[in-house]
C-alpha cells in the first residue's frame, strides 16, 4: 500500500509550506488539492459559469487540465489551466473565493475525486487540503490538522499575497478568511474539520521550521 500523509486545515494555516517541505524531505509526491479547486474556479469564471451551476461545473471538472511546468532555473513553476497560462492568478483571492464556492457542490467534489487519488504514487504522497484525511485518503497512515488563529492566518496570507504582487489589505483579508472558513466548514459534503484520529496542531505561536520538524517526527513515530 502506498503511504499517504494527510495535512488538512484552513487557509493560511501553513499546510502548503509544511506539506511541500515534508514531501521534499521524504522524497515523496505532493498533492496541493486546493490548486485543483482553484483551477476549476478560474476555469469556471473564464467560461462565465455561475458558481452554483452544478451540472456544467461537473462537466468542466471532468475535463479540467491542470499542469505545473517548471522551467530550468525558475523559482516557481508556471501554471496552465486548460492550456492557458494563468500566472499568479491561481494563488489570488478571486481564485480562492471561486474555489471555495465550487467546492461546496457535492457533484464537483465527486468529479474531482479520482484525479486527486491518482496522485497516490510510489514511494508515497503528502496530500494537503481540507478533506484529505476524512474523504479522499481515509486510510492515510497519519492525519494532521494544522490550524492557527484567523488573525495569524490572515497575516500569513497577507504577506504571501503581497510578495506575489496582489493589492490586498489586512482587514479585508481577515474578513475574506472568516467568510471562506465559514463556507468551507458548513458545507454539506466534506466540511472543513479534523478527520477522525487526526493530530491537531495549532501553529499560531510556532515557526514554520518547528512545525515541519514536528510533522517529520510524527512520521518517524508512525512508520
Ligand atoms: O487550500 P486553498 O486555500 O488553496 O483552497 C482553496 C479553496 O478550495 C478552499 O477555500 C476550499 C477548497 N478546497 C476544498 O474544498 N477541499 C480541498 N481538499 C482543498 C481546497
Amino acid at each position: 500500500m502506498i503511504p499517504v500523509l494527510a495535512i488538512d486545515g484552513p487557509s493560511g494555516s501553513g499546510k502548503g509550506a509544511v506539506g511541500m517541505a515534508v514531501a521534499e524531505r521524504l522524497g515523496w509526491h505532493y498533492l496541493d488539492s486546493g490548486a485543483v479547486y482553484r483551477a476549476l474556479g478560474l476555469a469556471a469564471s473564464w467560461a462565465q459559469l455561475a458558481c452554483d451551476d452544478e451540472s456544467r461545473l461537473c462537466a468542466l471538472a471532468g475535463e479540467l487540465d491542470l499542469r505545473f511546468v517548471r522551467e530550468a532555473g525558475a523559482a516557481e513553476p508556471q501554471v496552465y489551466v486548460n492550456g492557458r497560462e494563468c500566472g499568479v492568478a491561481l494563488r489570488g483571492p478571486e481564485a480562492a473565493d471561486a474555489a471555495s464556492r465550487v467546492a461546496a457542490l457535492p457533484g464537483v467534489r465527486q468529479a474531482l475525486l479520482d484525479r486527486q487519488r491518482a496522485a497516490r504514487r510510489p514511494p508515497g504522497l503528502v496530500a494537503d487540503g481540507r478533506d484529505m484525511g476524512s474523504h479522499v485518503f481515509p486510510d492515510a497512515f497519519l492525519k494532521v490538522f494544522l490550524t492557527a488563529s484567523p488573525e495569524v492566518r490572515a497575516e500569513r496570507r497577507f504577506n504571501q499575497l503581497k510578495t506575489k504582487g496582489f493589492g490586498v489589505t489586512l482587514p479585508r483579508l481577515i474578513q475574506e478568511i472568516r467568510e471562506r472558513d465559514e463556507r468551507d466548514a458548513n458545507r454539506a459534503v466534506a466540511p472543513l474539520k479534523p478527520a477522525q484520529g487526526a493530530v491537531v496542531l495549532d501553529s499560531s505561536a510556532i515557526g514554520l521550521q518547528d512545525v515541519i520538524d514536528r510533522v517529520l517526527a510524527m512520521v518517524s513515530r508512525s512508520s
